[in-house]
């Protein structure tokens, strides 16, 4: 049986970061399914869909097929064959995930997706709902958060170091209206799982919350040999 490690939490508590370097230490696949509604947001983006539209929405999402690959160990994102992954990592993109991410049609695809990649082999899978609707008996369940202040930073950081300028009370009013979103709809809303341990990463270095994420593992794995 294949080892499942979910991490859930809000848009920059630190998930991906967390993710990839456990992953990488135990030699298990990441999946990131946030790219994957980034990419299904792309595609309604370039369609011109109004994210309101819930019909032409639904519709769009049934043509739609997101795929994912590895290249070099990198996650790489297809949608329809294409290759998106360089186009996924801007607010626009980001966005429109987070408003068409409610609709029933759009998770339905890419939570068999999930599920299917998780039966097949031991991943570390990051998102908004993998513990509660994904992988329900994942092994492993982490709930990652930080205040919503440390999480805008970290994005204003983030995009100096790329030369970006940005507004960092914009990005903490955007980083809030996210979250209010993910954690209100109807399906599949972002929150723990009863089961799953809550790492507050506000104050802890990326290693220490490493650490914290290993320790856990090692716990869980001698139990399920
Ligand atoms: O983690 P991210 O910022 O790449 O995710 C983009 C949006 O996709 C996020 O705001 C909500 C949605 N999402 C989701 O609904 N369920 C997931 N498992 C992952 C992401």
């Amino acid at each position: 049986m294949s080892f499942n490690i979910a991490i859930d939490g809000p848009a920059g508590a630190g998930k991906s970061t967390i993710a990839k370097k456990i992953a990488a230490e135990l030699s298990f696949i990441y999946v990131d399914t946030g790219a994957m509604y980034r990419a299904m947001g792309l595609l309604f983006l370039r369609k011109g869909i109004d994210p309101k539209n819930a019909a032409a929405i639904e519709e769009a999402a049934e043509e739609a097929h997101v795929t994912i690959g590895y290249e070099n160990g990198e996650q790489q994102v297809y949608l329809n064959g294409e290759n998106v992954t360089a186009s996924l990592r801007t607010e626009t993109v980001g966005n429109m995930a987070s408003a068409t991410s409610v609709y029933p049609g759009v998770r339905r695809q890419l939570t068999v997706l999930q599920k299917d990649l998780a039966a097949k082999q031991d991943v570390v899978m990051d998102g908004r709902d993998i513990g509660t609707a994904v992988l329900p008996n994942a092994q492993l369940k982490i709930y990652l958060t930080a205040s919503s202040h440390v999480r805008a930073v970290r994005r204003y950081e983030e995009l100096k170091a790329k030369g970006m300028e940005s507004d960092l009370s914009v990005i903490e009013a955007d980083i809030i209206e996210r979250d209010h979103r993910d954690m209100t709809r109807e399906v599949s809303p972002l929150c723990k799982a009863e089961d799953a341990v809550e790492v507050d990463t506000s104050g802890l270095t990326i290693d220490q919350v490493v650490d914290v994420v290993r320790r856990l593992y090692q716990e869980r794995a001698e139990v399920s040999v």
